[in-house]
């Protein structure tokens, strides 16, 4: 009657997640009644938060996996705020912000090598985080659409800088069920300030990932509660300068915060 092909591969994964839950549910005595509250619960879900935070939560280690044992900057969830075709920025680089965008002014300047430390010419970053109230714009009605989004590339040194403002830590949910469900279990939904990138160059990888702000209070606090460890191979250091050259050039003021970062990229 159907015309579908069966997909072989999705078939087992499907019985696969079946398997491996009903043990659980069997082990713990689950009730019917238990069962149907659970069922209940996921049908009063917000769909596209639950769809995000629960692909998050597999997407840490998904990635883990799909990477492990490869040279190289570590790979990280891509999470549910990208936007793709971002605007294409012209130099001197700067995100798209409003003229009072709020929080610490932020040079970030990126270098990108090979796996043998050779510049990487012309790999091109798309770049997006949230703001200093830690939310995103097109996901968040309080900033223009397209803020702190955009995409770069790099010069023949191998290098971006760019100038932004410093993201703040970002709760992922404030109410609602998950909310509820995540408070009721002991665990929290804040994520450390982070940087999202996906970095694209030819005959290399293409590379998701997030960088983090050493000292940032959720990431030597509570910790991320959202995606897991964070690695320190993907938390910058952060100084304080004053430099007034590098300032009127990208537009910050003399006093900026500086945060660098060599990209690894592995070969296609
Ligand atoms: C979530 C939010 C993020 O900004 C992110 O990078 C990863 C996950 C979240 O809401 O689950
Ligand atoms: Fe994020």
């Amino acid at each position: 009657m159907s015309e579908i092909q069966v997909n072989q591969r999705l078939r087992k994964i499907t019985e696969e997640i079946v398997e491996a839950i009903t043990p659980v549910l069997l082990n713990n005595n689950v009730a019917r009644e238990e069962l149907m509250m659970g069922a209940a619960w996921l049908a009063k879900l917000e769909l596209p938060l639950f769809v995000g935070l629960n692909l998050l939560y597999f997407e840490g280690p998904v990635v883990d996996n799909q990477y492990k044992g490869q040279p190289g900057t570590e790979a990280f969830v891509q999470g549910p705020y990208y936007v793709a075709d971002p605007v294409a920025l012209q130099k001197p680089y700067r995100m798209p912000m409003r003229d009072d965008e709020p929080g610490t002014p932020l040079l970030f300047k990126a270098r990108f090598v090979d796996v043998n430390g050779k510049a990487i010419t012309g790999a091109r970053m798309d770049l997006w985080q949230a703001g200093n109230d830690g939310t995103y714009s097109n996901f968040n009605a309080n900033a223009p659409g397209g803020n702190l989004r955009a995409v770069m590339q790099a010069d023949d040194a191998g290098e971006i800088t760019v100038a932004t403002v410093r993201p703040a830590p970002y709760e992922a949910v404030h109410e609602g069920p998950i909310y509820d469900f995540i408070h009721l279990i002991g665990y929290h939904a804040w994520r450390p300030a982070h940087l999202h990138l996906t970095l694209n160059a030819e005959g290399f990888q293409p590379l998701t990932t997030q960088l983090f702000f050493k000292g940032d209070r959720i990431l030597e606090g509570i910790g991320d509660g959202v995606v897991g460890e964070i690695k320190d191979d993907l938390i910058m250091d952060v100084q304080s300068v004053e430099n007034s050259e590098v300032a009127s050039t990208y537009g910050l003021p003399a006093r900026h915060e500086v945060a660098e970062f060599t990209f690894v990229m592995r070969a296609a």
